[in-house]
Formats: C-alpha cells, sequence, structure tokens
C-alpha cells in the first residue's frame, strides 16, 4: 500500500533510513560485529576471485561492492552484466566464488549464469530481497536486503540495500582474514550515520524538485560524470533519469569526457558531477569546468567536506567507500522529480517489467 503517496518510488526512497536501520539489526550483534555464517566466510575464503554478477542496477551495486572487497578483504574481485558473462565467460581463476546480486532473485541472465556455475560445483552466494526466490534456492548460500517489497520499477531501496549487505559481509570476510582495513572500519556506527544523512536528504525533497524542473525537464539529454566509486554512481544515477524520465543519459567517467565524449556538449546540455572522494575531487571539478565552458549546465553533488559555495546538493560526509549511499539518494529524487513533472508514470515507466524473466 503506498498510503500517502503519488507513487510507490518515492515511498521507497523515503524508507531507505529504515533499511539502513534494519540491516543493523539484522546482521550486527550487540558488539557491534557483523553476523555472517562461518560456512559461507569459510567458502569465500577459500576462493581467489570473487565474481560479482548482475544486471541493471544490481550490476551498479556490484560494481560498489568489488571496490569493498578489494579494499576491505584484498581478494580480487570483478563485476560482470549476466547477460554477457553468460555467453562470453572471462579465464577464471582456480577457485572462484559467485556472488549475485538481484532483487527479485528471478532475473532469466543471471540465473542463466547460475545455472552454469551449479553444473562445476563452484561456490555461490545470492543476496536478494526475496526469500525463496530462483536465486537463492539455487545457490549455496543466501543473504537477504531486508528492505521489505520494492514495486516500483526503478530500484532505489534495493540498490542501496545491496550496497549496505555487501559492505557488511565484506568487513565480516575481512577480520576473518585478518585484515587491518577491515578490524579498523567502523561500519555499524557509518550505517546509522549514513540513516540520518539520507533522512535529511530526503527531507530537502523540495529543493531537489527545484532543481529537477530547472535543468531537466527540458532537455533531452544529460551527463552524469565522476571518477571511481563517483563513476560507478553515476552509472546507477543516469540509469534512473533514463528509465522513469526517458532523458537519455549517460553515466561517463570524467577523465574520459575530453577523450571524445565531450563533443556532445552543446548549450544547456545538463551536466551532474557526483564528487566524493578527497582524491579525484579536483580533478572531476576541472572536467566540469572544460564542459561549462562548452556551454553546459552544471549541476553538483558534493560531500560537505569537499564542497564549495556554489555547489548545488550537499550531502552528509561519511567513509569514503560508503558515499555511493548517500550521494545516488538526490540522484533518485532528481530522475522522480523529472519525470513526476513531465505527468509520467512513474511507477510503471513504458517497456519495462519488473522482473525480467527473459534472456
Ligand atoms: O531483480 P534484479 O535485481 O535481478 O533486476 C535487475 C534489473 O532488471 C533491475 O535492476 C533494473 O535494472 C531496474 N529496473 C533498474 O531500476
Amino acid at each position: 500500500d503506498k498510503g500517502t503517496y503519488p507513487f510507490y518510488m518515492l515511498k521507497e526512497i523515503d524508507e531507505q533510513p529504515a533499511v539502513m536501520r534494519k540491516l543493523v539489526q539484522e546482521y550486527f550483534d550487540s558488539d557491534d560485529q557483523p553476523q555472517i555464517s562461518e560456512k559461507l566466510l569459510q567458502a569465500m575464503a577459500e576462493s581467489d576471485h570473487i565474481y560479482i554478477i548482475g544486471a541493471g542496477t544490481s550490476y551498479h551495486a556490484g560494481l560498489i561492492g568489488a571496490r569493498m572487497f578489494e579494499k576491505l578483504c584484498g581478494v580480487p574481485t570483478t563485476v560482470h552484466i549476466s547477460s554477457e558473462f553468460a555467453y562470453e565467460q572471462p579465464l577464471l581463476s582456480q577457485k572462484p566464488f559467485f556472488l549475485f546480486l538481484s532483487q527479485s532473485g528471478e532475473t532469466a541472465d543471471s540465473r542463466e549464469v547460475l545455472v552454469h556455475v551449479n553444473e562445476h560445483n563452484w561456490p555461490s552466494l545470492t543476496i536478494t530481497n526475496v526469500d525463496k526466490s530462483t536465486l537463492s534456492r539455487e545457490a549455496t548460500f543466501t543473504l537477504l536486503l531486508y528492505a521489505g517489497p520494492e514495486i516500483a520499477v526503478a530500484s532505489t531501496k534495493a540498490y542501496t540495500a545491496q550496497i549496505a549487505v555487501e559492505a557488511i559481509l565484506a568487513k565480516a570476510l575481512g577480520e576473518y582474514l585478518s585484515r587491518d582495513a577491515a578490524q579498523n572500519f567502523d561500519l555499524k556506527h557509518q550505517l546509522g550515520t549514513i540513516a540520518n544523512g539520507m533522512q535529511s536528504i530526503t527531507d530537502s525533497k523540495e529543493d531537489i524538485e527545484a532543481l529537477a524542473s530547472r535543468y531537466l525537464s527540458k532537455p533531452r539529454n544529460a551527463f552524469y560524470i565522476g571518477r571511481g566509486i563517483d563513476w560507478s554512481v553515476s552509472l546507477e544515477a543516469a540509469l534512473k533519469l533514463k528509465e522513469i524520465s526517458y532523458v537519455q543519459a549517460e553515466g561517463f567517467a570524467s577523465g574520459e569526457l575530453k577523450h571524445g565524449t565531450i563533443a556532445l556538449i552543446e548549450n544547456q546540455t545538463p551536466v551532474i558531477a557526483i564528487i566524493t572522494q578527497d582524491r579525484t575531487a579536483g580533478l572531476t571539478r576541472s572536467n566540469l569546468e572544460e564542459t561549462q565552458s562548452r556551454g553546459a549546465a552544471v549541476l553538483t553533488i558534493v560531500s560537505r567536506h569537499l564542497a564549495h559555495e556554489d555547489d548545488n546538493i550537499i550531502i552528509p560526509d561519511v567513509d569514503e567507500l560508503l558515499t555511493p549511499l548517500l550521494s545516488v539518494v538526490p540522484a533518485q529524487l532528481l530522475a522522480y522529480y523529472t519525470s513526476l513533472g513531465k505527468g509520467l508514470d512513474v511507477d510503471k515507466p513504458r517497456n519495462l517489467a519488473k522482473s525480467v524473466t527473459v534472456q
């Protein structure tokens, strides 16, 4: 039931702080330690490479998770689009571990990979929102997202829940492997800060609605840009905008723009930069200026400690690995209000179904 909300998507965006708190409850014990079964940690610890498999938004959540497994656990991790991996497998490592991300647990492209994984008896984990879904039943292990049903076709709370569960798993595995980075990662506390931060962003809906109307209501094309983890969020932000507001949006590595794509920038093309990482903030800003001098209408989503006076959307500071949990929220809202402003059916965009059960 969407209660007083005009669309499920807005309700689901608003539920994200509660989902973060629920995940803390479900996955942490009273000593603030993550609770993940020893068997799962052992299977992952024995592997030499984690292959993350997903489609759409779940693939984008995997891009964030991969960084966590590499940084907190020291395990090489790659992320793959399921429909590609199923028919053109890379050369695999000696001891692969497969991690499936799927909100619905029913995506046919991802299942196709799992069938193959099971033929080889490789260990696997599905992180899903739907208990006893196909991908959950057929994988060796399951972790649940506890996000509650996601009804809107555009995935929002499942994306942030997937990132949070990946972080919890990466912390648990890193500790199991005695990695300092994981031991020093104050995740439970961070997730609490993030829940409050999400809340403060969703409380500023009117500002974001005004920005959507000013920047995104008319143009046919737009760019989200960033570097590293901010680039990964750009891909998800652009998908949201395409999917529900039909703006042709591209998520782009900001440093790569000058190698060709900047030719697309015209007068008033919206370019939205996501800036949350100390090492690359200055570089992304200069790439943004390059687009501005070609006429782009620029908009910024920036972590507080990196913010300048003329930035548009300031998000609270959190650990650099977890910034996607906050930076994506304004992007979800920008897509929502752009779609709403155009009078579109936000929850049921054209040509799409919630769960994609064909290859
Ligand atoms: O249920 P899944 O997570 O496996 O679904 C994968 C994609 O179909 C899904 O994330 C899709 O990209 C969303 N509609 C994006 O908002």
